[in-house]
């Protein structure tokens, strides 16, 4: 019941903006073409443990996606011990979240060194470069064994992620070095606007800034231009990181990033008219109403739920909770702390699911080793049940 209401509101809302606002192009992973499955609600629940002779964390870094006909797909950093080298694992649920199972991988097809870091995971709204809506895009950073080196590499699936083929590669960066004066990239995150892929991403590679936020933009999946940037600190020690992007209703484009160095990686939010043009925007640090301030490893979604402007969702590293904003993002206005009841970890991912009241909440710990290496685990949460 609740979700017919909840589907009639959320297309009234649709063609609202559609004629008043500038329309909402591709929305948070496009909505209206999705079917419509049941999803399973669940807190924390586990889809890999990897086993303990991995090295390091053994996981991190979890990216999740549903497909059209609601099948939801999970990426994330496996530390598995070489050979063979790294590949992204790709997981596959079939029954709304209830089960997952191993479905395929992401090799790296060109360089001979791995697809170690970042995965990131895209369904096309929209035909694209002789893709179908519907087919999907993963980005990911192709680093070798000795870490000397970082690429960010695109591929595409056009059959739910069975099988990839290499497209392109974006850029490449020095050594896989979160150090100041190393040069690597890091994090891509895709989105389409306006005839155009963005890979957004962070880049270490410019003398003036220890990293830096830019973009580079293709039309056919092959050519990439040159960078701009979207959030490049005048101080040299500054670090903003780990761009996330979404469209929200007003038509508007929302950016989170963290700014870590002496920021201590506050998270940061800019809003924009088009995705293209974060650089000449200032970012605002999001504190909370209740005074708290989310800090690293942000992401961010918008959901159709929570009133005519719809509901941005934010988190952040340093808790388990979700910042919402129902005023558009606009600076100034109030984000709410709520608690979902779910695992904190390091760049969470949030992920609004077709039955528009279904968020799955993707994570996999943190950088730590030892009994508490992580495991790979999801929740999928009511908006309505959070009060959204
Ligand atoms: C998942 O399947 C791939 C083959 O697609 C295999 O190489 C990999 O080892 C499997 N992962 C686990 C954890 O079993
Ligand atoms: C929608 O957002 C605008 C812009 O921030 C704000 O003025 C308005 O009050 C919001 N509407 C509601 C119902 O919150
Ligand atoms: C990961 O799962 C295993 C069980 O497979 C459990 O023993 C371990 O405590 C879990 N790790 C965390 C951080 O919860």
């Amino acid at each position: 019941m609740f979700y017919s209401i909840s589907r009639i509101a959320a297309a009234t809302f649709s063609l609202a903006a559609i004629i008043v606002c500038s329309p909402l192009e591709f929305g948070p992973s496009d909505l209206f073409q999705r079917a419509n499955p049941t999803f399973t609600r669940g807190l924390n629940k586990h889809i890999f443990d990897p086993p303990a002779s991995w090295a390091s964390w053994r996981v991190v870094y979890h990216r999740a996606v549903q497909l059209n006909d609601g099948t939801l797909l999970s990426s994330w950093e496996n530390y598995a011990p070489e050979p063979p080298l790294e590949a992204a694992p790709i997981w596959r649920s079939t029954d709304g979240g209830k089960t997952y199972a191993n479905f395929s991988q992401v090799k790296d097809q060109v360089n001979g060194w791995g697809m170690r870091y970042q995965p990131f995971l895209y369904v096309l709204p929209q035909a694209f470069a002789g893709l179908k809506a519907g087919d999907l895009l993963f980005a990911g950073n192709s680093v070798p064994s000795d870490l000397s080196k970082t690429k960010i590499d695109v591929y595409s699936s056009t059959d739910g992620g069975l099988t990839w083929s290499f497209l392109s590669s974006v850029a490449t960066g020095g050594r896989a070095s979160a150090s100041n004066g190393q040069t690597p990239i890091w994090e891509p995150f895709l989105q389409l606007y306006n005839g155009q892929i963005i890979c957004f991403y962070s880049d270490q590679r410019d003398p003036k800034h220890g990293q830096k936020l830019t973009h580079q933009t293709t039309t056919d999946l092959k050519t990439w231009t040159a960078n701009v940037d979207d959030v490049a600190d005048p101080d040299y020690n500054a670090r903003p990181g780990m761009t996330t992007v979404v469209q929200i209703g007003s038509g508007n484009w929302i950016m989170t990033y963290e700014n870590c160095g002496p920021g201590n990686c506050q998270v940061h939010v800019k809003v924009a008219s088009n995705p293209l043009i974060f650089g000449t925007i200032s970012g605002y640090p999001l504190q909370a109403s209740d005074g708290t301030i989310p800090y690293g490893s942000p992401f961010v979604t918008w959901v159709y739920n929570g009133g005519v402007n719809g509901t941005l969702l934010v988190n952040g590293n340093s808790d388990s909770y979700l910042y919402t904003n129902t005023q558009l993002g606009v600076p100034g206005t109030p984000w709410e702390r709520i608690n979902a009841g779910t695992d904190q970890a390091y760049s969470r991912c949030l992920h609004p699911l077709g039955d528009y009241d279904s968020l799955i909440i993707a994570g996999a710990g943190n950088f730590q080793t030892g009994t508490y290496a992580n495991n790979v685990t999801y929740s999928i949460v009511s908006l309505s049940g959070l009060g959204i």
